[in-house]
């Protein structure tokens, strides 16, 4: 299977956020993207998963050749595709159990049902693999949960639905030292032939744990440099600077100065070069 981006503009508001973004995944693979904060990492999440927040204004997203932009929401989700959220969002009223259910039994055809006593011993042994609290699947969705909580509570799901590409928004942040271990172990005994992942985040010691095999660099709404995980290390001891320097990348603000400065700015340029 594959999972296929090509040249995606996408809006929040009246803000063009992604500005031609291009990306393949293929099951078997994990890619990590990393960048600045207000990118736009989280917008790409949610226009994939169809959040209604975004505009697509242009390009497109397939999986296996089908316009995943043409369906809905659940219908994405059927087909394969997961999200855990940067902020996952309480549900009040709904236990944490009924809500899986629920998503398993819409992935079966008409007369089939979620097999009660393997759904609960599957449950069971997946809350025991995140080092969850018993009672937390008897709780309603993410209501009072910590923060912590919550991420590791994306993750359960995750195990639960097994879903063929999964895009993990941040999962590490508010994760205490232990549980980033322990979410880390879990996504990356997702790994495997049926499996594509891309992981969102800011720092390396998530990636500690999840092997991953390719690195992205997502600066202004687009990916500027694909590597493998040395990567990570760069970013992680030097952090963006260089890469805009290396890319010829200038922040909108100097771009303004750059106009206003016209010609002169130019001549600067050219003497600089030739001494
Ligand atoms: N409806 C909107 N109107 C205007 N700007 C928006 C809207 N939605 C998002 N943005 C802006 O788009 C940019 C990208 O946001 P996004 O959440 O995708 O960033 P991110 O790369 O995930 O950042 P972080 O690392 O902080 O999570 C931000 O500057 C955000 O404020
Ligand atoms: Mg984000």
């Amino acid at each position: 299977m594959e999972l296929v981006i090509k040249n995606l503009h996408a809006n929040g508001g009246d803000k063009e956020i992604l500005k031609g973004l291009n990306l393949m995944i293929k099951s078997g693979e994990i890619h990590a993207i990393m960048g600045p904060n207000g990118t736009g990492k989280s917008t790409l999440a949610g226009v994939i998963m169809g959040n209604p927040k975004y505009d697509v204004t242009g390009g497109e997203i397939t999986l296996n050749g089908e316009d995943v932009l043409a369906m809905e929401v659940d219908e994405r989700s059927r087909k394969g595709l997961f999200l855990a959220m940067q902020y996952p969002n309480e549900i009040s009223g709904i236990t944490n159990a009924d809500f899986i259910k629920s998503a398993l039994q819409a992935r079966k055809k008409e007369g089939e049902h979620v097999a009660l006593f393997k759904f609960v011993r599957d449950l069971e042994k997946s809350v025991k693999e995140l080092k969850m609290d018993p009672d937390m699947p008897h709780r309603y969705v993410n209501e009072g949960f910590s923060g912590g909580e919550k991420k590791r509570n994306e993750i359960l799901q995750m195990k639960m639905l097994k879903p063929n590409f999964a895009i993990l928004d941040e999962i590490d942040s508010g994760l205490d030292i232990d549980a980033l271990r322990i979410v880390g172990e879990n996504v990356n005994q997702m790994r495997g032939e049926d499996f594509g992942g891309l992981v969102i985040t800011h720092y390396q010691r998530l990636l500690d744990y999840i092997d991953v095999d390719y690195v992205h660099i997502m600066m202004n709404g687009t990916i500027v440099k694909s590597g493998g995980k040395e990567l990570i290390a760069k970013i992680d001891a030097s952090g963006y600077d260089w890469l805009k320097t290396d890319l010829g990348i200038e922040e909108e603000v100097e771009e303004k100065k750059r106009i206003v400065l016209g010609a002169c700015a130019v001549k600067e340029t050219k003497w600089d070069n030739l001494s």
